[in-house]
């Protein structure tokens, strides 16, 4: 059970301090959106670059960005741990897989909560990650969105029954009360933007949420 806390409910005049604050989390998730693939903006390869130099671990990138295909290799080259892009945005989600695996990062396959998960189970080998969004991507502070769980139950049991390593994320509306119905649907890496980050007490945050998600796990 892996806890990610999203910087996107940080302070970005100080993401450092923000960064060094989550020392007990498993990765730091990183949202890059450019203002097309959603209507919002964050930052890019430059800001990702320090993230990589100060964090006290891994980065977990999700690209919210158009033409994953060009950009997404980039973010590997910069050493991010793990580089998950929209298979909206793709044009060959399986060479970007390989390509980023190439230079080194796990491969992250997201979807968006309307778009089915059944085309790209027969590639689940290519991936380290399947993100299913349990929000519309864009914001922090949405509501989680029960109605994506049988999509979470398809990707775990086609990783079962292959025998695949394939972590699987959920984003969006993740909270004390929501991390349990994941977990139950068989999520293991669970990011959290408002829940650690709206609390004066991020580290309790953290320790709270990942209790809360192993007394769900299978
Ligand atoms: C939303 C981002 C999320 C966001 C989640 O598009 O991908 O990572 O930070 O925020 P919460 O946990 O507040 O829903
Ligand atoms: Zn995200």
């Amino acid at each position: 059970m892996r806890i990610n806390p999203s910087i996107l409910s940080a302070d970005f005049v100080n993401l450092q301090r923000d960064v060094e604050r989550i020392g007990s989390a498993d990765l730091v998730h990183v949202d890059v959106m450019e203002n097309h693939f959603v209507p919002n903006l964050t930052f890019g390869p430059q800001m990702v670059g320090r993230l990589q130099a100060i964090s006290p671990v891994p980065l977990d990138v999700h690209l919210m960005i158009s033409e994953a295909d060009r950009w997404a290799p980039g973010y590997a080259e910069l050493g991010a741990f793990s580089v998950t892009f929209h298979a909206e945005a793709a044009d060959d989600v399986v060479a970007t897989a390989r390509a980023l695996r190439e230079r080194g990062s796990r491969a992250g396959l997201a979807v968006k909560p309307g778009t089915p998960i059944e085309p790209y189970l027969e590639l689940l080998g290519e991936f380290d990650q399947v993100l299913v969004m349990t929000v519309e991507p864009g914001f922090g502070g949405q509501s989680f969105m029960e109605s994506t769980m049988p999509k979470l139950r398809a990707v775990r049991s086609a990783v079962a029954a292959r025998g695949l390593d394939v972590w699987l994320q959920v984003d969006g509306g993740i909270a004390l009360d929501t991390i349990g119905i994941a977990a139950e649907a068989g999520a293991d890496t669970f990011v959290a933007g408002s829940a650690v980050y709206g609390r004066d007490d991020v580290e309790a945050a953290i320790s709270e949420l990942r209790a809360a998600a192993v007394a769900h796990s299978h």
